[in-house]
């Protein structure tokens, strides 16, 4: 291996989520963020001495502050964002033989919870904004089509009045992979609550995190919602009574209380994930190596990572990387080139956006503990390698 792909992979491995101080500017910052860690604990002796371990207190509080964030009707806090789109697809009622339609630019996860639910997983290429393009759904529908899930990449949100009318005409579910965008929003509506359901993540490096795993979802339908809460209890009924078999995928109450104790910073922490790549966006415009992508004025884009086009990307982020700065890649391969797809028949060059930008992102650290003389240093980095030729 190379020393530049030697760098590279190093973005892949687990030791991404570790605070090796490696990196002065890094995409970690959990050690700063839980710094007040013993309030924390205090709440959880609280839990242990009542012994409220599942589905308690602390879950319900939580899901009645999710509630209150976003307006909508109902909350269900699950084990994981990706469970949270398992389980909306599951309820929604796709499963063997249907086909979803969905993004070839996203995490695993979105592609893998459509393909535990039973179903075909069916690409759409992007926009330059990096979200699936709405004027290419409608060709991709096909009698086995039960659902659109579009994911809300980078926390910007996807154009949803375009793709809930083609659903409409369709008579499909859409769920929202909202895993990015907790407190964005398209026209002044939070992201999540346009589908039959929105799916959210608390992975530790999602913009409102838990220590380990936990998800919920949203959802304005009271059928929606029932069945969710059986889905994720075993299909329970109550002690003695299953409804559906299903599995266990309860939000751990020990977890909850970590997001309801982050709770209170989840606005802060939006705003200051705003301000840091507005910052950027500044320093960043006048590079003609560096495409920005378009910041659409209705919507409001949450930055779960900030994510610019840079020419000679791989060879830039070595750069920034041996200077101190942690840039990533979010993500080099496309799901429809993943080994894991290889059954579906597509081939490179079937999604020509997607594939050039997954040639040329590079993510940039925008968490709440950058200084923005942080920002000015890694703008500078960047203006620095491209002079150099
Ligand atoms: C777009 C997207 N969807 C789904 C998930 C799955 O969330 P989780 O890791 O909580 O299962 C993630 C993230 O990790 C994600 O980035």
């Amino acid at each position: 291996m190379t020393k530049e792909e030697q760098q590279i992979a190093h973005n892949y491995l687990p030791e991404q989520y570790r605070q090796t101080g490696a990196h002065a500017i890094n995409h970690n910052y959990l050690r700063a963020q839980f710094s007040d860690y013993q309030e924390i604990f205090q709440k959880i002796e609280a839990l242990v001495l009542e012994g409220d371990f599942t589905l308690g207190k602390s879950v319900d509080e939580f899901e009645a502050r999710i509630r209150e964030l976003t307006g909508s009707r109902f909350a269900v806090g699950v084990g994981s964002g990706t469970d949270a789109l398992l389980l909306s697809l599951k309820a929604a009622g796709v499963g063997k033989g249907d086909e979803v339609i969905t993004t070839p630019f996203t995490f695993f996860a979105t592609i893998g919870a459509i393909v535990t639910a039973g179903a075909r997983p069916v690409f759409v290429d992007i926009c330059e904004d990096y979200n699936i393009d709405p004027n290419r759904i409608e060709k991709a529908i096909a009698t086995n089509t039960k659902a659109i899930l579009p994911v809300h990449w980078s926390g910007l949100p996807c154009e949803m009045d375009q793709i809930l009318a083609v659903a409409d005409r369709h008579g499909l579910s859409v769920i929202e992979d909202s895993c990015h965008a907790i407190l964005a929003e398209y026209n002044s509506k939070p992201a999540g609550t346009f589908g039959l359901s929105g799916c959210f993540s608390m992975h530790p490096l999602k913009n409102l995190n838990v220590w380990g795993d936990g998800g919920y979802l949203v959802t304005d339908s009271e059928e929606m919602h029932n069945q969710l809460v059986l889905l994720r209890n075993h299909g329970l009924l109550n002690r003695d009574e299953c409804a559906v078999f299903s599995y266990n995928s309860r939000l751990d109450s020990l977890q909850a209380i970590v997001a309801n104790h982050l709770l209170e910073k989840i606005h802060y922490i939006t705003e200051s994930r705003i301000a840091r790549a507005a910052r950027f966006d500044e320093l960043l415009r006048d590079i003609p190596q560096i495409t920005i992508p378009p910041r659409p004025r209705h919507v409001r884009q949450v930055y779960h990572i900030y994510v610019v086009r840079a020419e000679r990307r791989n060879e830039l982020q070595v750069y920034l990387v041996e200077r101190g700065i942690d840039a990533k890649v979010h993500y080099p391969i496309p799901m429809h080139l993943q080994p894991a797809a290889s059954g579906y028949g597509y081939r490179r060059g079937d999604f020509p956006v997607c594939e050039a930008v997954c040639d040329s992102v590079l993510s940039l650290p925008v968490h709440e503990f950058i200084a923005f003389e942080q920002i000015e240093h890694v703008a500078s980095k960047i203006r620095e390698f491209y002079a150099a030729g």
